[in-house]
C-alpha cells in the first residue's frame, strides 16, 4: 500500500521537488499528503502548486505558544493521514508536540556527514575548515539539533577547484539523490528504527 508522507520545510524547496520528482518518476512508491511551510513567501509553496500537492501556511506568530504551533502542524499531518514526516529544509527545531504525535516517524536530511558540522552552516563549516571529504546524512529526528540516529550517508568530495557555490551544487545533487532513497528504504522496512504503521 502507498504510504503518505508529510513534508515540513521552510526554504527553497529543492529536496521537496526531487522527492515529489522520484514519485512522479515512480522511482519512491509514496504520495505527498501535503507541504507545511513556515515561512511566508518561501518559494517551496511554488513547488508544491506545480505538483498539485496541497500546502499550508503554518505561521508562528498566529499562535501563543509553540505548543500551539506545533498542534496546527499535528492537526495537517493527521487530517492528511500522513504516517511518516520528511523535514527538507525546515528551519525551526521541533518541539515535544510534534515528537511524540510521530514518534521514530520524523526524518531529516543534513549537509554534513553528521556528527560533524552540525547546525545551519554545514556546507561552509566543513568548506572553511579545509576537510577533503563532506557529504550529506538523513537522521531520525530527535529532540536535538542534528543529533538523532543516522539512518544513511554519502561521502562528497571537496576538490582544490572547488569554491563554497560548487561544493554546495555538489551536496545539493548528493541530497538529491540520496533523499528519495532513504525514503524509500524507509517504507520498504529496511532501518529497523523507522516505524510505519
Ligand atoms: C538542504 O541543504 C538540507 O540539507 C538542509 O536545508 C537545505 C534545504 O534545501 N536541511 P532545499 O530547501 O531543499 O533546497
Amino acid at each position: 500500500m502507498t504510504i503518505t508522507i508529510g513534508i515540513l520545510a521552510s526554504g527553497n524547496g529543492s529536496n521537496f521537488q526531487a522527492i515529489a520528482q522520484a514519485i512522479t518518476d515512480r522511482k519512491l512508491d509514496a504520495k505527498i499528503g501535503c507541504l507545511i511551510y513556515d515561512k511566508e513567501h518561501a518559494y517551496v509553496k511554488e513547488r508544491a502548486k506545480h505538483f498539485h500537492i496541497p500546502s499550508y501556511f503554518v505561521d508562528v506568530k498566529q499562535y501563543p505558544s509553540k505548543e500551539d504551533f506545533e498542534k496546527a502542524i499535528v492537526e495537517h499531518l493527521q487530517e492528511q493521514n500522513v504516517q511518516l514526516v520528511v523535514l527538507a529544509g525546515y528551519m525551526k527545531v521541533l518541539g515535544k508536540t510534534v515528537l511524540h504525535a510521530f514518534p521514530q516517524k520524523i526524518i531529516n536530511i543534513h549537509p554534513s556527514l553528521l556528527p560533524l558540522f552540525k547546525g545551519k552552516s554545514g556546507i561552509k563549516d566543513a568548506f572553511e575548515a579545509k576537510v577533503h571529504q563532506t557529504g550529506v546524512t538523513v537522521h531520525l529526528v530527535d529532540e536535538g539539533i542534528d543529533t538523532g540516529l543516522i539512518l544513511a550517508q554519502k561521502t562528497v568530495s571537496i576538490d582544490e577547484d572547488d569554491t563554497l557555490e560548487t561544493l554546495t551544487e555538489k551536496i545539493h545533487a548528493a541530497e538529491h539523490e540520496l533523499y528519495p532513497a532513504v525514503i524509500q528504504n524507509c517504507i520498504d522496512g529496511r532501518y529497523y528504527a523507522i516505524r510505519i504503521d
